[in-house]
């Protein structure tokens, strides 16, 4: 067991931090987290090991994080068919990835916990009527009326509880059949089917049947290997409320360490990830594979500090660092972090978060992100990454199965026309279940491309 200098899961109390709401009620919080530190855990440390092994592969290049789900989930948009639908494209862009990229790809959702929102301002103004900001329904309602954002400690119960029927249902569709690797390539070939751009998908979903077809005639199918018919789906969230993950964070008889039970992984974000902070504070002692946002204000001092914080002993697949600069800002920005991190020697498995730096607002006053600026982040993330000799090992996007009108363009070309039509989001524009899909095989290509240059730099190096 290692043990963490100075570091208890309340340790973050004593240290600055930012984005938390302040509850009025004082022994109302109390009392809901005593509630939470009685319930189960969410997660088991055994299976949060199995993560962090899986993403020290992708540090190596040897395997391909797909992290994705909802800005915020809620508790209105809380049904089986979302929960399904969402996992279900997870599901399916992570073939398509597999096929491109050659290595297994591991599936995080932003899911089971994602509820806690950072805010660019503390208050929001509507017709001259100034109110708390909305920090996502484990804190207090979306609804523009002065009772609604009050923070209310009741609705970390709610979260955990409808976080432990997600889980629930995750688990039982991730083993139980649904997930089987034929179904979910039969899905695909109807969205390319259906697809206005079909052709420019067709090969590499006709490849991917061929390779099917190949296995089944080896003997290898969903009935002789397990691998196929099910798969392991991991959780995630932004560690934001963190007297929500303090309650949750248990010692794990096995090991001795500290684990945070309501996710797999957890992050900060771009505005909590302070080296001084309570969240960092916080990330620090727990065992679980950890996440940093990292966008156009980290410095490379401050990266490297954060990296030997959270990842002292340097032990692959502990930490994670989602870049997201925005379209165009990558070649600026990255270079000088990576090249930082190298010279340090740290080991970190690097993501690209190709929607937070791209977030607008339309002429007709909506929050949203254009498809073809999220798909130039990430290119440029890839090219970024072969001009450094580094690797490009994960993405992390925010989607949603359903047929929303949130972000722009894609081959269904949504318009800012059709963005009332049906913008469901409780905070950030997500991609819908299509344009979440042909952003995978747009990937594919690129990732491919990078596969067949850095394996030609290999064998001639060699
Ligand atoms: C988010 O992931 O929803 C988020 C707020 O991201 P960031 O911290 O990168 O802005
Ligand atoms: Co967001």
């Amino acid at each position: 067991m290692t043990v963490k200098r100075n570091w208890t899961p309340s340790s973050w109390r004593s240290h600055p931090a930012s984005q938390m709401p302040e509850f009025p009620d004082r022994v109302a919080l109390e009392r809901v987290e005593a509630e939470l530190r009685r319930y189960p855990p969410l997660v088991f440390a055994g299976e949060v090991r199995n993560l962090q092994n899986r993403l020290a592969k992708a540090a190596e290049g040897k395997a391909f994080l797909l992290q994705g789900g909802d800005c915020a989930e809620s508790f209105a948009e809380f049904t089986a068919d979302n929960i399904r639908d969402t996992f279900r494209v997870i599901l399916q862009m992570a073939v398509v990835l597999t096929y491109a990229a050659a290595v297994p790809v591991i599936k995080v959702g932003r899911l089971a916990g994602q509820f806690a929102k950072p805010r660019s301002q503390p208050t929001e103004t509507r017709d001259g009527v100034t109110l708390p900001a909305y920090r996502g329904d484990i804190v207090n309602g979306i609804e523009f009326t002065p009772e609604a954002r009050i923070p209310d400690p009741g609705r970390q119960v709610r979260a955990y509880s409808q976080s432990a029927a997600t889980l629930n249902l995750l688990r039982a569709f991730a083993t139980g059949g649904y997930a089987d690797l034929h179904r979910v390539h039969r899905w695909t070939l109807g969205f390319v089917a259906n697809s206005p751009i079909a052709e420019k998908f067709r090969d590499l979903a006709d490849r991917t049947t061929e390779a099917l077809a190949f296995m089944e005639a080896c003997g290898i199918d969903s009935s002789t290997f397990r691998g196929l018919a099910e798969t392991e789906f991991y959780t995630s969230h932004e560690a934001l409320l963190l007297g929500y993950e303090e309650a949750l964070t248990r010692v794990d008889s096995t090991s001795g360490e500290w684990y945070d039970t309501s996710a797999h992984m957890v992050w900060v974000g771009d505005r909590t990830r302070d080296t001084n902070g309570a969240h960092t504070e916080f990330l620090r002692g727990i065992a679980n594979p950890v996440a940093v946002k990292v966008g156009p204000s980290t410095t490379a001092e401050g990266l490297v500090r954060t990296a030997e914080i959270l990842n002292p002993a340097n032990v692959p697949g502990r930490l994670t660092l989602i870049s997201r600069f925005g379209a165009g800002k990558v070649m600026a920005n990255l270079p000088k972090l990576i090249q930082a991190i190298q010279r340090e020697g740290r080991t970190v498995l690097w993501v690209c978060d190709p929607m937070h730096g791209n977030t607008i607002t339309s002429e007709n006053g909506y929050k949203t992100r254009l498809f073809d600026s999220i798909l130039s982040e990430v290119r440029d993330f890839f090219t970024v990454h072969g001009a450094e000799g580094t690797i490009p090992g994960g993405l992390h996007f925010e989607l949603t199965g359903q047929d929303v009108t949130e972000c722009l363009g894609g081959a269904q070309r949504i318009t800012e026309g059709s963005l009332s039509d049906r913008y469901h989001t409780h905070c950030d524009p997500r991609l819908n279940a299509q344009q979440s899909l042909e952003l995978a095989f747009q990937v594919a290509e690129t990732l491919k491309a990078h596969r067949v240059a850095t394996s030609a730099k290999v064998a001639a190096a060699s």
